[in-house]
C-alpha cells in the first residue's frame, strides 16, 4: 500500500542508510521493503511510535533487514523466489516432520548428518532440530536458555556442521527447522551480564526491579510455569541488588519488547538462523512476549504485533522462511497466531495444534471422543495459507488446555474430568497401563501435566513387562491410531524421535543432578540404536511400528486430500467411540478419503447410511488406502477393530 507518511520515512531512510548498503543492487529486495513498508512502518508505530529515537530505531530495522538480506546466499534467495511462486508448498501432504535432539538422537549434529538416510527410510522430510545454541551446561531447560544467539554448543557442533546439515537436506529436498528462544535468554547470556554490571543498556533488554513493588503488583495475576522448579516469576539477583522478571526458570530473565533494541536483535538473529540454512524458524513460547501489569500476561494484543512486525520484516528479507509458533495456550487463543484480521496468514504460517494433541490424550484416557469431538468442533477456523503441526508427543509435558465449556458440555465436571485424566495416564487406576508421571504439579490450583515417552503412557512398557502379547499389541495399535490421525487431521504431522520405534520412558536423567528435578527428561531420549536395528525383525514391537509408520508416511503423501485447505468436515454418528472425518481433494470432486477411528478396546460399528449423501459411501465399495484392503461390513455396517482406523475411500471414484 502507498501510504504517504510512511512512503516519505522510507525515502528519508533509504537516504540515511549507510553507505555500503546504500550502493548495492537489491532489486529483490527494495520491491519487496516498498509492499512491506506500510505495515512494518504502522507496526512499529503502534509498538514503539511515542519514542523520540522512532525514526533512527526505523532506519536501524531497514540497515538490519538489508544487512541479512546482503548476507543471504544466493541458492537461499533463489529459493525464496520460488517459493513465492509456489506459495502453498508448505501445505502439501507431501511434509512430514520430526523432531529431535540431536545429542540424543545421534550424538551431536555430525552423527545426526549420518543418519538422514534412517530418516529418509521412514519418510521424514522436514526435521526440527532441538536448541542446539551455547547454553550453561547445567541450567539449560534442554538448550531453551541460550547464552550465546549466534553460536552452537560445542557438544552439538559448529555452525558450519549446521550449514552443512542444512544444505545435505536441501539436496534432499528435505526442510530444517530450528528455534529461535524469542522470549528470554540465559542469566550467562552476554546482555545479562552486562546488565548485571550495572550497564544501563542492557539492563533496559530485560524487566529488572530496583523493588518488589511492581513484582507484587504482577504475582497477583500471573500464572506460575514451573511451579516446582521455579515458583514466582522474579528472580533477586544479588550482584545487582535488583529484581529481574524469570517467567519460566529463573535462570531465564525475560527480555524486554517495549524496548525496540531487543526487538531489533531478535529480528536479526532470526534473519541470521535463516541465513544458515533455516527453511522453518519455531518461535519458542511467543505467547509471552508482552506484559502487562494486571494480566496474566499472555496473548496481550502486543504479542501478536510483535509477531506480526517479525513476519512482515522476515517477509522482506527471506520470504521463503516460515514461522512455527509455540503458543500452548487455551484453544481460542492458538489460533490467533496465525495472524487476525487477515486472509493468509499475517503471523506464523504454522502453529503447534496443542489442543488436538491433548483431545487425543483424553481420548486415549476415556476411551471415547466425546470431548475430542467437542473441543475440535469449537475450535475456531483457521486461516487459510496457514497449517497446523500435528502432534503427539512432543520434548514438553502434556498439559490439559481444553477449555472448561467444552468438558461441561459433555456433563464432565472439568476439575475431577482433569484429574481423572493426570490419575489415568500416570497409571494411578488398575486398568490404566499408562506409565506418566505428574509434571509442574501446581499444589495452590491442583493443576498438574503429564510427562513420559509416547510407548509408555500407550501401555507398551506395561504390557512388554508382564509379555501380555494381546496387550502389546493393543498399545501398538494405539500408538498407530494416534499417529493416524495426526497425519490425516490436516497440517504437517510431527513425529517425535524415538516413538518411531517405541522407545520406553528413560529413568537415567534421575542419576544427573541437572535434570532430576525435571522429569520432562524421561521422554528425551538417547536412542539405542541397536534396539532401532529391531525394526527389520518380522514380529518386533519395533518392527510393527517401524513399518506402520513407514507406510502411513508414505499412503499420506499420496492423497491430495489430505493436504491442508481447511478441507476437513467433523462427523457425528452416535458412536462416542469413534472419531469421524471426511477430507475432501480441493481439486477434484468426490476424491474424498473418510477417516474413522476406533479408541476404544471393543470393535465398534458405524452405519454408513448415517454419513448422509457424502461421497456415495453408503453404496459403493470402500478401500482402505493404509492397508490397501475392503474393510469389514455387516450389511451397510462398518465394522472397526478395538483401537484402529481406516482411511477409506471408494473404488469407484
Ligand atoms: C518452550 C519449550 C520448553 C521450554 C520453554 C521455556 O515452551 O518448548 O521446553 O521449557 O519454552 O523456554
Amino acid at each position: 500500500m502507498y501510504e504517504q507518511v510512511s512512503h516519505s520515512l522510507l525515502n528519508r531512510i533509504l537516504d540515511e542508510i549507510r553507505p555500503e548498503i546504500r550502493n548495492r543492487n537489491l532489486r529483490h529486495f527494495y520491491t519487496r521493503l516498498g509492499a512491506n513498508f506500510y505495515a512494518v512502518y504502522s507496526l512499529f508505530h503502534l509498538l514503539y511510535g511515542g519514542r523520540e529515537d522512532f525514526e533512527r530505531q526505523m532506519v536501524q530495522l531497514v540497515e538490519v533487514m538489508a544487512a541479512q538480506y546482503i548476507q543471504r546466499d544466493s541458492a537461499l534467495k533463489t529459493l525464496d523466489i520460488k517459493r513465492e511462486r509456489d506459495h502453498n508448498w508448505f501445505l502439501s501432504q507431501e511434509w512430514v516432520g520430526m523432531a529431535l535432539y540431536s545429542d540424543g538422537f545421534a550424538g551431536d549434529i555430525k552423527g545426526l548428518r549420518k543418519k538422514i538416510a534412517y530418516l529418509q527410510e521412514l519418510g521424514v522430510n522436514m526435521i526440527h532440530v532441538m536448541p542446539i545454541l551455547e547454553c550453561p551446561a547445567g541450567a539449560s531447560d534442554g538448550g531453551y536458555a541460550v547464552s550465546n544467539f549466534r553460536d552452537v554448543n560445542k557438544r552439538a557442533g559448529t555452525l558450519s556442521d549446521v550449514m552443512s546439515l542444512a544444505k545435505d537436506l536441501r539436496r534432499r529436498d528435505m526442510l530444517l527447522t530450528l528455534d529461535v528462544v524469542v522470549n528470554h535468554t540465559s542469566d550467562q547470556h552476554a546482555w545479562a551480564r552486562k546488565a548485571r554490571q550495572g550497564d544501563k543498556k542492557y539492563q533496559d533488554y530485560y524487566y529488572i526491579f530496583d523493588n518488589r513493588d511492581i513484582p507484587d503488583m504482577f504475582e497477583e495475576t500471573l500464572p506460575e510455569i514451573f511451579p516446582q522448579n521455579a515458583p514466582g516469576n522474579f528472580t533477586f539477583d544479588e550482584t545487582m541488588n535488583k529484581w529481574v522478571m524469570t517467567v519460566f526458570n529463573n535462570y531465564q530473565w525475560d527480555l524486554n519488547y517495549s524496548n525496540p533494541a531487543v526487538f531489533i536483535e531478535m529480528l536479526d538473529i532470526i534473519l541470521f538462523w535463516a541465513n544458515q540454512g533455516a527453511d522453518i524458524v519455531r518461535l519458542d513460547a511467543v505467547a509471552f512476549l508482552w506484559k502487562k501489569i494486571g494480566t496474566a500476561s499472555q496473548n496481550e494484543r502486543e504479542a501478536h504485533l510483535i509477531l506480526q512486525l517479525m513476519k512482515d520484516c522476515c517477509h522482506v528479507t527471506a520470504p521463503g522462511v516460515l514461522f512455527i509458533a509455540e503458543a500452548i495456550v487455551a484453544p481460542v487463543e492458538i489460533t490467533k497466531y496465525f495472524g487476525e484480521d487477515a486472509i493468509i496468514a499475517k503471523e506464523c504460517e504454522i502453529a503447534y495444534n496443542a489442543t488436538f494433541m491433548a483431545l487425543l490424550w483424553d481420548a486415549v484416557a476415556t476411551r471415547n471422543t466425546k470431548l475430542l469431538n467437542q473441543g475440535i468442533r469449537n475450535l475456531p477456523d483457521k486461516l487459510n495459507r496457514a497449517t497446523w503441526l500435528n502432534y503427539v508427543r512432543c520434548h514438553d509435558d502434556i498439559g490439559l488446555g481444553f477449555d472448561d465449556t467444552d468438558i461441561k458440555q459433555i456433563n464432565y465436571e472439568p476439575h475431577a474430568h482433569r484429574k481423572f485424566l493426570l490419575d489415568y495416564l500416570t497409571g494411578v487406576y488398575d486398568d490404566s497401563p499408562a506409565r506418566g508421571q505428574p509434571f509442574g504439579r501446581n499444589d495452590k490450583t491442583g493443576d498438574a501435566r503429564i510427562s513420559g515417552a509416547l510407548a509408555s503412557l500407550a501401555g507398551l512398557e506395561t504390557a512388554l513387562e508382564v509379555n501380555d502379547p494381546k496387550a502389546i499389541q493393543q498399545s501398538i495399535d494405539l500408538i498407530l491410531l494416534l499417529h493416524s490421525m495426526i497425519m490425516s487431521y490436516g497440517g504437517i504431522p510431527l513425529l517425535y524421535y524415538g516413538d518411531e520405534i517405541g522407545t520406553l520412558n528413560d529413568r537415567t536423567f534421575l542419576e544427573d543432578e541437572n535434570k532430576a528435578h525435571d522429569n520432562r527428561w524421561m521422554h528425551r531420549p538417547r536412542i539405542d540404536w541397536e534396539k532401532a536395528e529391531l525394526r527389520h525383525h518380522r514380529g518386533s514391537p519395533e518392527q510393527k511400528i517401524f513399518d506402520g509408520l513407514k507406510k502411513m508416511i508414505a499412503v499420506r503423501k499420496s492423497i491430495p486430500a489430505f493436504a491442508d485447505f481447511n478441507n476437513r468436515e467433523l462427523l457425528d454418528t452416535g458412536n462416542e467411540h469413534l472419531f469421524i472425518f471426511m477430507r475432501n481433494n480441493p481439486l477434484q470432486l468426490n476424491d474424498n478419503v473418510l477417516v474413522v477411528g476406533n479408541f476404544d478396546g471393543s470393535p465398534q460399528s458405524l452405519t454408513l447410511s448415517d454419513l448422509g449423501n457424502r461421497g456415495l459411501f453408503e453404496y459403493a465399495q470402500l478401500q482402505d488406502l493404509y492397508s490397501g484392503a475392503s474393510p469389514r461390513l455387516f450389511k451397510d455396517q462398518l465394522v472397526i477393530p478395538p483401537y484402529n482406523f481406516y482411511w477409506l475411500t471408494d473404488f469407484k471414484s
